[in-house]
């Protein structure tokens, strides 16, 4: 038997007695541990590390009515995983047994429990607020015949989001069939969680890429992107601007998600003040130009003594005013190794009920007049829909896979 070939099934059997029984024990069956695993509610239970310092083992509800992983607020760590799913599994039945697979493993993973088939425990025992929130692609959709039954921008962008102005877009961090968000505060829980799923349906799907991305410890406070901005103020915050704009009548949402390159040399000619012309809005509280504090309305209309505009109307700001609750953004910086052109940017991340009507519009009003063009190149994309949350016991999606 090959390596390929081995059923996780077939993994049990192969395993040592000791390991076996850890894992049987802790798992049950494949389809049991889709089901059977209680989720524990949102919480903190402090514990000890093996130096005997306590840590917070927090945990995040992994069932509800929506995935967790949009309204949450981020974690500190990002690990995006997109993968191609091989011709033979490319329908209703085929993406039923990979989420079954993954809704599985991610549920014990959120929860501290040992995944099915894995033999490092210990890496799974404190999630620190894992979340696990996967997407499919309009191409896989459609490829599986499920198109009637999900909303209407997933057949629209078939090919994936239209092509704007200025995009570089590249394959290394474009497209596929099927992405997991997995985000953490602990990044060795969050690489453990990637490399289960990964080589949970490895029979059945092919990485195709990855884009880590962090923001700085949760403080409570907005984040700060690496151009020095906060960078997530104006975002749906009520349940009434989430369930108009975030969520879609299944429950699900679309995952858009960009990377973009910041050209830092660049940016660091400008001074500060002019860097906040770009944005309108004050590095130091965040405050739109004009206002005093963070969260200040933002007042397109506010002039200065020479009765010119406070924020320039092509500043980003400028130009996404108003649109905040439309979307649910939730970008993490990116950054590779140094070099002197300095490797830096954002994934932005953003989740809205129709992209059609929220993203697409809106980024082609950027693309074609955002004075922040000038300095970020977008380099990848790559549109998905979330199914929606899992009660207790189901799978990922299960409701249009089954309906
Ligand atoms: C290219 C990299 C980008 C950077 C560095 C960036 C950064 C920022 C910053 C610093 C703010 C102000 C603070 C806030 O409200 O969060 C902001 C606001 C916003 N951005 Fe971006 N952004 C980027 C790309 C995008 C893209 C691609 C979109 C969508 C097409 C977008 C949509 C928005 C929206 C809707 C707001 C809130 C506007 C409001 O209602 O006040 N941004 N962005």
């Amino acid at each position: 038997m090959t390596r390929r070939s081995i059923s996780r099934r077939g993994f049990f059997a192969g395993v040592g007695l000791t390991g076996a029984t850890a894992v049987i024990t802790s798992c049950g069956s494949d389809s049991e541990a889709a089901g059977s695993m209680a989720s524990d509610k949102n919480g903190t239970s402090p514990q000890a590390d093996s130096a005997g310092l306590a840590t917070e083992d927090t945990k995040i509800a992994f069932d509800g009515e929506h995935q967790a992983g949009i309204q949450t607020a981020p974690q500190t760590h990002a690990l995006l995983v997109a993968y191609n799913v091989r011709k033979e599994q490319r329908s209703a039945k085929g993406l039923q047994r990979i989420m079954r697979i993954w809704t599985g493993d991610a549920r014990n993973l959120a929860q501290g429990h040992t995944p099915l088939a894995d033999l490092e425990s210990e890496l799974a025992m404190a999630p620190r607020n894992l979340t696990i929130t996967v997407g499919w692609s309009p191409r896989l959709i459609s490829d599986a015949k499920l198109s009637d039954k999900l909303p209407g921008w997933i057949e629209n962008n078939r090919d994936g989001l239209p092509k704007f102005k200025g995009d570089q877009l590249t394959e290394d961090f474009s497209d596929g069939d099927l992405v997991l968000q997995i985000c953490g505060d602990d990044l060795t829980a969050v690489s453990h969680a990637a490399r289960v799923l990964t080589r949970g349906c490895r029979d059945f799907v092919t990485p195709k890429w990855s884009q880590r991305g962090f923001i700085d410890s949760p403080t409570g406070e907005t984040p700060r992107n690496l151009l020095g901005f906060k960078d997530g103020t104006a975002i749906p915050r009520s349940k009434e601007e989430y369930d108009d704009a975030v969520w879609d009548e299944l429950g699900g949402s679309a995952m858009v998600v960009r990377r973009v390159v910041y050209d830092m040399p660049e940016w660091e000619a400008l001074d500060r003040s002019s860097r906040e012309v770009v944005f309108g809005r004050s590095i130091e509280t965040g405050a739109p130009l004009g206002g005093t504090e963070e969260f200040d309305e933002v007042d397109l209309n506010a002039v200065n003594e020479q009765g010119l505009p406070m924020i320039d109307p092509h500043s980003h700001v400028g130009l996404t005013a108003g649109e905040g609750t439309h979307m649910r953004r939730r970008a993490y910086n990116w950054d590779g190794e140094v070099t002197a052109l300095g490797s830096t940017g954002l994934i932005f991340i953003c989740f809205q009920d129709d992209p059609d009507t929220a993203f697409t519009p809106l980024q082609k009003r950027l693309a074609e007049g955002d004075r922040l063009n000038q300095w970020v190149t977008h380099v990848g994309s790559a549109v998905f829909w979330c199914p929606a949350g899992t009660p207790e016991g189901g799978y990922w999606g299960q409701d249009v896979l089954e309906g």
